[in-house]
């Protein structure tokens, strides 16, 4: 995989942008109807939709130029009128320049759209949500590294478990970019850097997470690319499935696992 400012990208890159926007369009379509019920009685939960991309990249493909999956999500928030905020965290500060410009010149300050461009380490920056008290909120996170780790040993499944053990993240979806090749050739490697070793498969990271439920897609290129929603909602994982998402535990499911695992 070549990077170009931090950004990985391969002949697999386009089609992870077809299955991110294969998940965002339905998904936002049904959280828009949830929301729109729920807005009106409840002092339970957060009137905004959350969406956390904590690998946001500079907004563009580094290679061909299309739109990356932070400028993906708000072109489709904006045909809703209900609020969404976006967390949007990037450790390469240029890349943050460059997606806070594309933002602005793409989309004219979108009325029901509120986007904070956090430059940081997502390792240091999301559990800084974990904190104090907050109302239920509906949302999404989107984890898309390079590789399998984040930093310092650190996957996207560590810390999403974080995540998970807070109440208020129980209706929060998560999306995982998933390399399941280096998985594979990693696993019982006893360091990897200086750091813990990689001693699960995909099954064992995914246990790990704290969501019911889980789908993922065919593998993508070399690396075997999979995406992969986790939920707690068991009709989210129905839907999905006219989306090429796979609940695990399905026939089609255990199939990509048995090929990636
Ligand atoms: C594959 S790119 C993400 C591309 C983006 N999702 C898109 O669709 O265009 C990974 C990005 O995550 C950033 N990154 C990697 N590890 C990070 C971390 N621990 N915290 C914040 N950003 C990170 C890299 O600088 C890079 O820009």
């Amino acid at each position: 995989m070549a990077t170009i400012n931090g950004i990985g990208f391969s002949d697999a890159t386009p089609q992870k942008y077809e299955n991110f926007k294969s998940v965002i369009q339905p998904y936002l379509l049904i959280y828009d109807k949830i929301l729109g019920k729920h807005r009106k009685y409840s002092n339970w939960m957060d009137n905004k939709f959350h969406y956390f991309d904590i690998t946001s990249g500079n907004g563009r493909n580094p290679k061909t130029g299309d739109m990356g999956s932070p400028l993906l999500f708000i072109e489709e928030a904006i045909k809703y009128k209900n609020k969404f905020k976006l967390h949007l965290i990037e450790q390469n500060i240029e890349n943050c320049e460059s997606l806070i410009n594309d933002i602005c010149n793409t989309f004219k300050s979108p009325p029901n759209i509120e986007c904070v461009i956090i430059n940081g380490n997502s390792v240091d920056i999301l559990p800084s949500f974990f904190i104090g008290k907050k109302k239920k909120r509906f949302g999404l996170v989107f984890a898309d590294p390079n590789g399998v780790k984040l930093d310092k040993g650190i996957t996207p499944f560590d810390l999403l478990r974080d995540m998970s053990d807070c109440g208020c993240y129980s209706h929060t979806d998560y999306l995982i970019n998933c390399n399941s090749t280096q998985i594979k050739r990693n696993r019982g490697v006893k360091t990897v850097a200086g750091f813990e070793k990689y001693d699960k498969d995909l099954n064992g990271y995914m246990k790990d997470v704290g969501k019911k439920y889980w789908c993922l897609t065919e593998p993508r290129g070399n690396a075997n690319w999979t995406m992969i929603l986790a939920t707690n909602w068991w009709e989210l994982i129905k839907k999905m499935k006219s989306s090429g998402f796979y609940w695990n535990k399905s026939k089609k499911g255990q199939e990509i696992l048995n090929k990636i695992n």
